[in-house]
């Protein structure tokens, strides 16, 4: 088996290298009803909101990436700096590395910086029994939070990933009561990693202590993809038809948002974010924010500013489209008209 952090950093590289994503782009159906009087100043557009308690200058997240080797230190630094220079919040990868003592440094070096909303990162199948491996305990789970001081442990939902991948962990059975178990001692998310998450398991984990869900739907980073150029490497072929198989397997990330928007907790809308104006969208459709990880990924493995650069980016789209949708902050944004056009209208039409 391929140890942990020789995983992580082939992941890197794939992602920064070569098509990860289906190609349909889910969120540029969403399109605004321009407004050719506004009648609001740029300026004094109000971007602000608040998740978890904590204020962002934005409504951005930069999503879960990496963790778990050397070269993760410069990329989790050049995030870090960045969202606490923009004001918005950061999540961590998968911090079961960093716990089993792989460059621990790589995640809490975020702690050098001034994110306003920090987010930890567990995997949902290292909470059950997986072949008799070490499974993630809840003072595990403490101690992957206090690595990085989180405001919000995530634990995420991957099961595709796992089974398009060689010795995947699959047993998916009792994580719904262990993330119950969690919730009574952690403040705790879900996600998912690239095929979203349905109205019926936001309703599942309702009423059990989880306090927000990143729907992390299919149409950006796909991690079927991601496996698949990693079992061509490995010359595996049935991994590899599996891959393509389950390229775009999943629900496209505005229809997940809009299919978990009536459960009550905060959503937060990534998978295929690109720009400011699906961030836009992604408010109009009812989330507390957007999340970003592919977008900024490239950057992150350059520099710092080259990561400032592009958020700022995303920034300026966003207030444009909130001045050409009349809206002044947030609240107002969230009620921004929109049509929904394409095969995203088409899925919203069959839930
Ligand atoms: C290189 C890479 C590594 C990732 N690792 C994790 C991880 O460890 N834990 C996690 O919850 N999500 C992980 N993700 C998933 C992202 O947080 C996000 O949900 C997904 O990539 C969809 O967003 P995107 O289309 O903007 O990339 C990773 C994404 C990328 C690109």
């Amino acid at each position: 088996m391929i140890p942990i952090n020789e995983r992580k950093a082939d992941h890197i590289r794939i992602c920064v290298e070569e098509r990860i994503a289906p190609g349909y782009c889910y969120w540029d159906d969403i399109r605004f009803i321009h407004n050719a009087l506004p009648e609001i100043n740029a300026d004094d557009i109000d971007m602000s909101c608040t998740l978890f308690g904590k204020k962002l200058d934005f409504p951005l997240i930069v999503t879960a990436i990496t963790g778990g080797f050397e070269g993760a230190v410069k990329i989790n630094s050049n995030i870090a700096e960045a969202c606490a220079e923009l004001g918005i919040g950061m999540g961590v990868g998968s911090e079961r590395a960093g716990i089993n003592g792989l460059s621990p440094e790589s995640y809490s070096i975020i702690k050098e910086f001034d994110v306003p909303l920090v987010i930890g990162n567990v995997g949902a199948p290292q909470l059950v029994n997986q072949h008799s491996k070490d499974m993630f305990t809840s003072e595990m789970v403490g101690q992957a939070k206090d690595l990085i001081d989180a405001d919000i442990m995530a634990i995420h939902l991957n099961f595709l990933q796992e089974v398009v991948q060689p010795e995947g962990d699959t047993n998916a059975q009792g994580c719904r009561d262990a993330i119950r178990e969690l919730a009574r001692e952690h403040p705790i998310m879900i996600k998912e990693t690239g095929a979203g998450i349905s109205k019926d398991v936001a309703e599942k984990v309702k009423g059990i202590g989880v306090r927000g869900i990143d729907v992390a739907g299919m149409g950006g980073t796909s991690f079927s993809a991601v496996e698949l150029y990693r079992a061509m490497d490995a010359e595996d072929s049935i991994r590899t038809s599996m891959g393509e198989t389950f390229f775009d397997w999943g629900i496209p990330s505005p229809v997940s948002l809009a299919d978990c928007r009536g459960c009550g907790l905060p959503l937060i809308a990534s998978g295929g974010v690109l720009d400011g104006v699906h961030v836009a969208a992604s408010i109009a459709m009812g989330a507390s924010a957007a999340g970003v990880a592919k977008a900024i990924l490239k950057e992150a493995t350059e520099s710092a500013q080259a990561v400032i650069d592009k958020l700022t980016t995303i920034r300026e789209e966003l207030k444009a489209a909130m001045l050409l949708t009349g809206s002044a902050n947030i609240s107002q944004l969230a009620k921004a008209r929109h049509v929904i056009l394409g095969e995203t209208r088409q899925w919203m039409e069959q839930l």
